[in-house]
């Protein structure tokens, strides 16, 4: 994968804390252009708080040093006190509940969202065919409850790809799907992705999701990156007591069989 192309994003020291409580301790990471980049870690470790300073959201946690460089531009984090909009960036939220207005019907919503991202002279076949492709119908006059979980994430990750963003921000975007179609889902983003140079940054818990589609993964605990290296390598031999602990109690082995961590141990 292209780890020695030009980085899309690359992010430097940042530390950020939520009143006296420091929550992400001098992080650095790196996407290159195009590039499929995994954070794991476990629950409370700092994955969304990182998402969101990156995104230049600053409640609740407020990133107080590092810099980070987008795509050309340059973000002081000593600087950042106000949330700020970064064009390029899109972003898929864990629970889809922060996603769209629970009062608003999803066709509206669905044409707002493509209004704003790509204008009024976008192709509507393309939007349908990106919808269909995540195994949904162009949304309707439902309310968000009447869709499952599920369907709702998926038409995030469609409103999220509508725009072509540079990098495309993915935290637990399977949590609310089930295995079938969460592999489907995640295949047709990064294929979409690959096809349209869009970068992705996918937290997730599934190792596996991790080895298929990410060529570089970080370790995340504590509010610190532990690791970051090839996907593969990292977790065929983690070099840090967390990793090591990571990497012995997933679902998965090299051979591609699953296993479960008892039987891993043996
Ligand atoms: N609104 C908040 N107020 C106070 N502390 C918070 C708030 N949101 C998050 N935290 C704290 O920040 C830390 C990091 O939370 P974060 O949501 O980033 O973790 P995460 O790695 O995304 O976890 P998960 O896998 O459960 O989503 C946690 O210790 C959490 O308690
Ligand atoms: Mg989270």
């Amino acid at each position: 994968m292209p780890i020695n192309c030009n980085p899309i994003l690359t992010l430097k020291n940042l530390s950020a804390r939520i009143g006296r409580q420091t929550i992400l301790h001098s992080v650095d990471l790196e996407i290159a252009d195009g590039e499929c980049v995994a954070i794991v870690g476990g629950s409370g470790a700092g994955k969304s708080t990182l998402l969101r300073c990156l995104l230049g959201v600053t409640r609740p946690a407020q990133p107080y040093a590092g810099h980070m460089i987008f795509d050309g531009v340059e973000t002081d984090f000593t600087q950042t006190t106000k949330t700020t909009k970064r064009p390029g960036l899109a972003y898929v939220p864990q629970n889809p509940d922060h996603g769209f207005d629970p009062l608003k019907r999803l066709a509206w919503q669905w044409r707002q969202g493509a209004r704003v991202v790509v204008g009024t002279s976008h192709e509507a076949a393309d939007e349908d065919k990106l919808v269909q492709d995540l195994g949904l119908r162009t949304p309707d006059r439902a309310f968000p409850y009447e869709w499952s979980r599920g369907m709702q994430q998926r038409l995030l990750v469609a409103m999220a790809l509508l725009g072509r963003p540079r990098l495309l921000v993915l935290d637990e975007p399977t949590s609310a799907l089930d295995p079938i179609i969460a592999a489907q889902v995640l295949e047709t983003v990064t294929t979409y992705a690959k096809s349209n140079g869009v970068a992705i940054l996918i937290v997730t818990h599934d190792l596996a999701l991790a080895v298929r589609h990410a060529s570089r993964t970080a370790i995340m605990s504590g509010g610190k990156i532990h690791e970051f290296g090839e996907t593969r390598q990292l977790i065929e031999d983690p070099q840090t007591p967390y990793g090591q602990l990571l990497a012995a109690n997933r679902l998965w082995c090299p051979q591609g069989d699953f296993i479960a961590p008892s039987m891993a141990a043996e």
